[in-house]
């Protein structure tokens, strides 16, 4: 990656995420350029950066521009827009490039019609806490991507956290696990601090407790290994206090709830990716 051109076409919260993973990892700002809807997100960028950034609302060809010297490109535009945003690029789009597309539900089969033969196509779908340097991304190549292009992207990935390589056909599944999975988490932070403001506290105590549990328990998640069960039960003494909180867990079925939730996930990325 250290000699490749990077391009990120759409450099909103998600592909801004990576833009910064990659400045931070070393990737000389000279050798990125980015392009975005609006002027204002343009400039904000070059000035963070120090990259060059081009903004569609002043030029029709910022993206096109942002793309011409690119060896890889981060196509991060909403999904609506992802194989329109090929068809704009494809005239400048280098031979031999490879396009990385972050896009929920769009396959790599109507990428490589969009792009054309010029460009090898890879697919990944990250998640959010690649903002702050710990995300998942699920990687899947392309029938025109080799394994160097999938080494390559997962190195890029590997810049905002970890980056695990599975067949297209299970993109939409890992989405239901690591790309939807801050949002489970969140809500279940949520749900703490509602139960902690009940308990008396107050939205600032509340708000200490929910958040640094989350974060204690999460890296102590991280550092051991010790299964998610055993870490539990070294909370959970028999017939204590812990032991009563989770047993209203079972009887609510949460591993059912679980399985219905991503299930319904994933029926959804189905639906989404027929109208692609
Ligand atoms: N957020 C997530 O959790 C997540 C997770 C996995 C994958 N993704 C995927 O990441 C993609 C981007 O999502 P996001 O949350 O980062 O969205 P976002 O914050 O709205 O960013 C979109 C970016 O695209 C720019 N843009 C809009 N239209 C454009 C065009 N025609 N050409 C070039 N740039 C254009 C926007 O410019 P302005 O800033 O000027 O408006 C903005 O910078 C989506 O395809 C989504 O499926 C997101």
């Amino acid at each position: 990656m250290e000699n490749s051109k990077i391009a990120v076409i759409g450099a909103g919260s998600m592909g801004g995420a990576i833009l910064s993973g990659l400045i931070a990892a070393g990737t000389a700002a000279d050798s990125i350029t980015a392009s975005t809807a609006t002027t204002q997100s343009a400039k904000a960028l070059a000035n963070k950066f120090g990259i060059k950034s081009f903004a569609l609302d002043a030029s029709a060809t910022a993206n096109s521009d942002a793309s011409q010297d690119a060896d890889v490109l981060l196509i991060a535009v909403k999904p609506a827009k992802v194989l329109e945003t090929l068809e704009e690029i494809k005239a400048s789009v280098k031979d031999g490039a490879l396009v990385i597309s972050i896009a929920a539900g769009v396959t790599t089969e109507s990428m490589e019609h969009a792009i054309g033969s010029k460009a090898s196509v890879i697919r990944a779908m990250p998640n959010t806490p690649s903002i702050v340097g710990h995300g998942v991304t699920g990687i899947a190549k392309g029938k025109s991507a080799n394994d160097n292009q999938l080494a390559l992207a997962k190195d890029l990935f590997e810049t905002v956290g970890q980056a695990i390589v599975v067949d297209e056909e299970k993109i939409n599944a890992l989405s239901t696990i690591s790309g939807s999975g801050p949002a489970y988490v969140f809500y279940f932070a949520e749900k703490l601090m509602t139960a902690a403001k009940k308990m008396g506290f107050s939205e600032k105590e509340a708000n200490l407790m929910v958040r640094a549990t989350f974060l204690g328990s999460a890296t102590l998640l991280a550092a051991s290994s010790d299964s998610p069960e055993t870490l539990r039960a070294q909370v959970t003494s028999p017939n204590g206090t812990t032991m009563q909180a989770t047993a209203r867990f079972d009887e609510a079925d949460l591993e059912k709830v679980f399985i219905e939730a991503t299930e319904a996930a994933l029926a959804r990325a189905i639906e989404l990716g027929k109208n692609k």
